[in-house]
C-alpha cells in the first residue's frame, strides 16, 4: 500500500496519534474484516446536579429555590462566522436554561485559525481529553483560506469525531416555510426526513496517501473502508429512529451498491438488522437516484441511512430544500457519550465579524444538543420558537445579510421567553 506522505499532517500528529488508536479499529484493507473492539472512549459524566425536578418531596414542598441541573459544554467556536453563530446560540440556549432550571457549564476553546496561526497547535491532545469528560461540544465553523485546505477540518471536526467515535451523524431536514424551498410547490408538509450519516468510516477513515508526489508517476489513494461493526451500529440507530420518529416509518438505505461492490456489506447488514424492526418498512435508493429524488419528490423520504461521503453530499442537498445553509444542524453522536453539535455550514470567511450571518443553523444545533443532554423540554421551547418565527414570516429570509445575526438570535430568544 502506498505510504502517506502528508508530512503536514503528521507534524501536528497530537490529534492524529489519538485519533489513529480509535481509527486502529478498522481493519487493513486488504486484511479479512475481522474488526478489532473498537476502544470505548471515556464516558462522559452525567449532570452533576441532583435531578431537581423530578424530586417530589414527600412531606413539605422546598421554599428555596430549586438546584439547576448542571450540564457541562465544552463551546468551540471556530473559525469565520462560527464566534457569530456560537454566540447567537449561546444566547437562545441560556434563555432556555434559565426556563428550565438548567445550567450549562461552559468552557470555550479558542482553537481554530488564528490560533493555530498564532501558535501552530491545532487541536491539543490534552484539550481533547478535556472536552470527553463533558456532556457535549458546540461548535461552530472550522476551515480558513490562509491554512491549507482541510488541515484545520481535519485536525478539529475529523479529529474529534474520530477520537469520540460519534458514529452518527444525524442531520434533520424540515422545511418551515414554503417560501423558503427553493422547489416549486413543495410544502412544509412534504419535507420533513432525517439523514443518519455514518461518520467515522467509508473514504473518511483516513486511510491511503500520496505517493511520489509531485512526480509523473504519483500515485493517490483514498479507501473506503466498512466494518461489520460499523455499519450495523449505524443502521440500528436508523431503524430506532425511524420506529420511534412515527411518521412514514420508513427507512432507506442510500449507497452505490451497484458500483461499489464492497457496499453489498451496508445491503446484507441492512436486510438483516431489518428484522428486528417488523415495523419499519425497508426502502433502497442508489446515491445518483437520490439525489434526483430529494429534489423531485422529497416527500418520499422518512428516515435515510448511509455511507459517510453520500449523507455528506446528500445533506447539502437536504440543507437547500429545507431553506439553505442558514437552518441546516448536525448532531455528531455517540449515543449516550460526549457527542459534538453543529450547523452544516461552513466558516464563510467573507461573512466574517459583518453581523450578516444567519444564526438558526447554530441555534439548531443547541437544540439537538439539549436534546442529547436530556433536556428534551428545553430542546422543544427552541423547536418552536424557530418554528414561530420563521412561520409568522418574522424571519422571512435565512440568507446571509437578509437580518442582523444578532437580530435573529433576539428574535428567537424572545420567543423562548415568550414561550412561542
Ligand atoms: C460537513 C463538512 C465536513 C465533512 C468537512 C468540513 C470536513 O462538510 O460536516 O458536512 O465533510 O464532513
Ligand atoms: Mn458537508
Amino acid at each position: 500500500m502506498a505510504k502517506a506522505t502528508n508530512g503536514k499532517a503528521a507534524k501536528d500528529g497530537d490529534v492524529l496519534a489519538k485519533a489513529a488508536k480509535t481509527a486502529a479499529a478498522v481493519p487493513a484493507p486488504a486484511v479479512k474484516a475481522t474488526p478489532a473492539k473498537a476502544p470505548a472512549p471515556k464516558p462522559a459524566p452525567v449532570a452533576v446536579a441532583p435531578k431537581a425536578a423530578e424530586a417530589k418531596p414527600a412531606v413539605a414542598k422546598a421554599k428555596s429555590p430549586k438546584a439547576p441541573r448542571v450540564h457541562r459544554i465544552a463551546v468551540l467556536p471556530g473559525d469565520g462566522i462560527g464566534e457569530e453563530v456560537v454566540r447567537e446560540g449561546m444566547k437562545v440556549l441560556e434563555a432556555v436554561s434559565a426556563i428550565e432550571g438548567v445550567k450549562l457549564d461552559c468552557k470555550t476553546y479558542p482553537y481554530g485559525a488564528d490560533h493555530y496561526l498564532a501558535t501552530k497547535e491545532a487541536m491539543p491532545a490534552a484539550a481533547l481529553e478535556e472536552m470527553g469528560k463533558t456532556e457535549a461540544i458546540f461548535m461552530g465553523a472550522i476551515g480558513d483560506p490562509r491554512i491549507e485546505t482541510g488541515y484545520l477540518e481535519r485536525q478539529i471536526i475529523w479529529g474529534v469525531r474520530q477520537t469520540f467515535d460519534l458514529f452518527v451523524n444525524l442531520r434533520p431536514i424540515r422545511l418551515y416555510h414554503e417560501d423558503l424551498c427553493p422547489l416549486k410547490g413543495k410544502k412544509p408538509a412534504d419535507i420533513d426526513m432525517v439523514v443518519v450519516r455514518e461518520n467515522t468510516e467509508d473514504a473518511y477513515a483516513g486511510l491511503g496517501g500520496i505517493h511520489r508526489k509531485g512526480t509523473p508517476h504519483e500515485v493517490a489513494i483514498a479507501e473506503m473502508i466498512y466494518t461489520r461493526q460499523g455499519v450495523e451500529r449505524v443502521i440500528r440507530y436508523a431503524y430506532e429512529l425511524c420506529s420511534k420518529r412515527n411518521k412514514r416509518k420508513r427507512l432507506t438505505l442510500v449507497d452505490k451498491a451497484n458500483a461499489i461492490r464492497a457496499q453489498d456489506i451496508w445491503t446484507r447488514t441492512f436486510a438483516e438488522v431489518g428484522k428486528e424492526f417488523p415495523d419499519v418498512e425497508q426502502d433502497h435508493a442508489y446515491i445518483d437516484a437520490a439525489c434526483m429524488w430529494m429534489v423531485k419528490n422529497p416527500e418520499w423520504f422518512d428516515v435515510v441511512v448511509t455511507p459517510n461521503l453520500f449523507g455528506d453530499i446528500l445533506t447539502d442537498i437536504g440543507a437547500m430544500i429545507q431553506g439553505g445553509l442558514g437552518i441546516a444542524a448536525s448532531g455528531n453522536i455517540h449515543p449516550g457519550k460526549v457527542s459534538m453539535f453543529e450547523p452544516i455550514h461552513g466558516s464563510a470567511p467573507k461573512y466574517r465579524g459583518q453581523n450578516s450571518a444567519n444564526p438558526v443553523a447554530a441555534i439548531e444545533a443547541g437544540r439537538m444538543m439539549l436534546d442529547h443532554i436530556g433536556e428534551a423540554k428545553g430542546a422543544r421551547r427552541i423547536e418552536n420558537a424557530v418554528r414561530h418565527c420563521i412561520e409568522t414570516g418574522k424571519i422571512a429570509s435565512l440568507k446571509a445579510g437578509a437580518y442582523k445575526c444578532d437580530e435573529v438570535g433576539d428574535m428567537i430568544r424572545d420567543a423562548v421567553i415568550r414561550g412561542a
